[in-house]
């Protein structure tokens, strides 16, 4: 049987349009996508977690990071990651990229054979080209991707959850 991983980074705190939040906006879709498809799930977590906890000064770090192309240290790894065919790998859409510290993940771990499902949440952009920077960093089969509203995930969990199920779908899951 094919075994499938979620890998996601997410931030609670203030986010965009959805005030002050305790779980992450990309957080309740990694769950609902491991959920559907019966995934193990691994969260993408800073070692030294200095990201400020309010909107506009995390827009700012996260500029600076990206200009400067930073691999900050995470957390942990992943048990047997050549185990797994399809690793659905979710982000939020941070200035239409990933989060630096996704870059240290995906450049930690050997992605031959693999299947790539990228997921993202957004307040407009939509997938932006990440699905284009998770090829280039990882050299993976891309399957088509996902982009849902933040605010949707966060305050309409039927309408997401449609939206995740739909994705699923159409992807064979
Ligand atoms: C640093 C930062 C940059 C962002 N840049 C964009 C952007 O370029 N386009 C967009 O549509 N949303 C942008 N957003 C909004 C987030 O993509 C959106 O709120 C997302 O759902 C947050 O997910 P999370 O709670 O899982 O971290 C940005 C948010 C942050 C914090």
């Amino acid at each position: 049987m094919s075994k499938n991983l979620v890998v996601y980074f997410s931030r609670p705190y203030e986010q965009y349009g959805v005030g002050n939040i305790s779980e992450g906006n990309t957080a309740i879709i990694a769950k609902m996508i491991a959920e559907k498809v019966d995934a193990d799930i691994f969260e993408v977590k800073l070692q030294n977690d200095t990201y400020p906890t309010t909107y506009t000064p995390l827009t700012e770090v996260a500029l600076k990071e990206k200009k400067a192309g930073v691999r900050p240290e995470i957390i942990g790894s992943v048990a047997n990651f050549t185990d797994y065919d399809t690793v659905f790998l979710g982000t939020p859409n941070w200035w239409a990229d990933l989060p630096m510290a996704l870059y240290t993940f995906m450049e930690s771990v050997d992605w031959s054979g693999k299947k790539v499902a990228p997921f993202v949440t957004h307040e407009g952009s939509g997938l932006s080209s990440i699905p284009s920077k998770i090829k280039t960093a990882t050299n993976a089969e891309m399957l088509d991707g996902l982009a849902v509203y933040g605010h949707v995930a966060q305050n309409d969990r039927e309408q997401a959850k449609e939206e995740v199920t739909n994705w699923l779908k159409k992807l064979g899951f």
